[in-house]
């Protein structure tokens, strides 16, 4: 189906064409009661969509749309364990790692949810027993160093998370993450460790990711190298995966794997064993009341009607901008430093699901898909790139995310925080016009560059506490957005064939750059010339 063709998306773009010159101070000047009307809670989030270039009608049409495309039909195929994952022949099941105990979700015929559970119960035995000591490392040393080596899906997620509820932590273990194939990465994270304490959990889902295997044996070799004994790797090795055959050949003990499914994909695992990391370091009532957070946004966004449902609701103002208004980006903006690394796993959720240029049957979409994704916690960036959203030529709409409470209470900074929260979202929208900046008495000759034009749209995102249950509904509420975009665009958003390529080029380059003799090159000239160049320099 070309969503673009029918006529549910043909009435959005004749409503855009009346719209698009609207300035959001009319839009709230005409309807004054809009910061109040515009606004849905769910759970722990209140969401203010007021400051969006819309009006009363943009809602409905793009619902319209969002009917038309069968976004509600996707949904239900999603949680009914169906293989919507067609190229890859598997079903999207990352709502059954947190569906309660006793409930039913079936893959083939067979419940997976037991299955689901019984990992969680070991992950949680497991966790229980390093934080309390009772696992000890190979020389009777406690564990306090917990490394995580994996990528993507397998790294963004529980280092994310970590960060984000490092306030809940056991700070008694440094959590640390390897992630890059860069030796560098490697070295600064086991830098001043002391192997006999150290725990490294190798987490793949293919367990034969190059990153992740390369940094697992230079860790059991570092690990060896301190302990002068191969069966310390029971102590000190643990891998998460869905690869068991893979995981022995590693060496590691099949008691000390932790399984998932080829059901979850790997940027939607951080709530699977991928986050087994994340459940040492606040523990298993920690984890349980994150997987209670992912439980209520996914129950919401199965059962709310399309006009309440605000992963739904999200996903259509995303639509709306990336493929009326032309933007090419969004911007997420936490006002948050435990969000510090927000950005970066929503980065991968969102491009590496939405990045896609043929639709689910294979032909070319004729519209935009997936946005970039970018951002910093607040209110570092206002100190950045906030100039070039306030004043440039793009438009970027952006999320604003914000705590009423803090975590840590000190002085003034949470209010202050959350002054300049609230500022940039108004500053956005309502700008400064040219008569205002003037009677400030502003020199006639700087006018100019002191006016904000604003219209810049926003949504505005309060919590109350930054807690492991407000971090699950934020983070599915993501998940769910992601997904009603790829639905409205008619796309796979669950598979990943982009990454494949430049892996498998550099599966031929790597030889060549280790090879003792010049080899024959056959790439093209600039290439080459690359690795003539590096090949040189490198032997110097
Ligand atoms: O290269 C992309 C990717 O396949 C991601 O989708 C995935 O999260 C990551 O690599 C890591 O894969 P694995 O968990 O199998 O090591």
């Amino acid at each position: 189906m070309r969503i673009d063709e029918t006529p549910e998306w043909e009435a959005v773009a004749s409503h855009f064409a009346e719209v698009r010159d609207l300035h959001l101070r009319q839009l709230f000047a005409d309807e004054p009661d809009r910061g109040d009307r515009m606004t849905l809670e769910v759970g722990d989030i209140y969401l203010d969509y007021s400051k969006n270039r819309i009006t009363a009608e943009t809602m409905p049409l793009l619902e319209a749309v969002a009917r038309r495309a069968g976004v509600t039909e996707l949904r239900d195929a999603m949680f009914a364990g169906e293989k919507i994952n067609i190229t890859e022949d598997r079903a999207v099941l990352h709502v059954a790692l947190r569906a309660p105990r006793g409930s039913v979700i079936e893959v083939d015929g067979a419940n997976v949810v037991p299955e689901v559970h019984h990992v969680l119960d070991r992950m949680a035995d497991f966790a229980r027993r390093v934080r309390s000591g009772e696992w000890i490392g190979h020389t009777g040393d406690r564990i306090r160093n917990v490394i995580n080596i994996g990528i993507g899906g397998s790294d963004l997620g529980p280092r994310m998370a970590c960060e984000a509820l490092r306030d809940v932590t056991d700070r008694y273990i440094k959590f640390r993450f390897i992630s890059n194939i860069d030796g560098t990465d490697f070295w600064e994270a086991t830098r001043g460790l002391d192997p006999s304490e150290t725990l490294f959990i190798i987490s793949s889902k293919t367990f034969t990711t190059l990153e992740t295997m390369t940094n697992a044996y230079t860790a059991r070799e570092w690990a060896l190298a301190g302990l002068r004994d191969d069966s310390a790797i029971a102590q000190h090795f643990v891998a998460v995966s869905t690869n068991a055959a893979e995981v022995a050949k590693f060496g590691i003990d099949p008691q000390n794997m932790f399984e998932f499914w080829d059901w979850v994909g790997g940027r939607y695992s951080y709530d699977s064993a991928i986050g087994l990391s994340l459940m040492l370091a606040v523990g298993p009532e920690g984890f349980e009341e994150m997987l209670e957070g992912f439980r209520l946004m996914d129950e919401h966004f199965r059962t709310a009607p399309i006009g309440e449902n605000m992963p739904i609701l999200l996903g259509l103002l995303g639509v709306w901008y990336n493929n009326f208004f032309g933007a090419e980006t969004k911007a997420i903006l936490p006002y948050s430093q435990y969000l510090a690394h927000l950005t970066a796993y929503l980065q991968q959720l969102d491009m590496e699901s939405n990045g896609k240029s043929v639709d689910r049957e294979g032909n070319p979409v004729h519209w935009q898909t997936g946005p970039i994704v970018w951002g910093q916690p607040g209110t570092n960036g206002q100190h950045a790139y906030y100039q070039l959203i306030h004043q440039g030529t793009k438009l970027i709409p952006a999320d604003f995310i914000g705590f009423c409470q803090p975590n840590h209470d000190i002085g003034n900074h949470h209010d202050l925080l959350m002054a300049n929260l609230f500022a940039q979202p108004e500053a956005l929208a309502f700008g400064k016009t040219a008569a205002e900046v003037a009677a400030e008495g502003v020199p006639a000759a700087q006018v100019p560059h002191r006016t904000f034009a604003g219209n810049h749209p926003t949504n505005t995102m309060l919590l109350s506490k930054l807690t492991p249950h407000t971090l699950g509904q934020l983070i599915a509420l993501y998940e769910h957005t992601v997904f009603t975009q790829g639905a409205v665009w008619n796309i796979n958003s669950f598979d990943q064939w982009g990454v494949e390529l430049g892996k498998k080029l550099a599966q031929t380059i790597a030889p060549e750059l280790m090879a003792g003799d010049d080899p024959d090159l056959d790439h093209d000239s600039s290439t080459t010339a690359l690795i003539r160049r590096y090949r040189s320099l490198r032997r110097d």
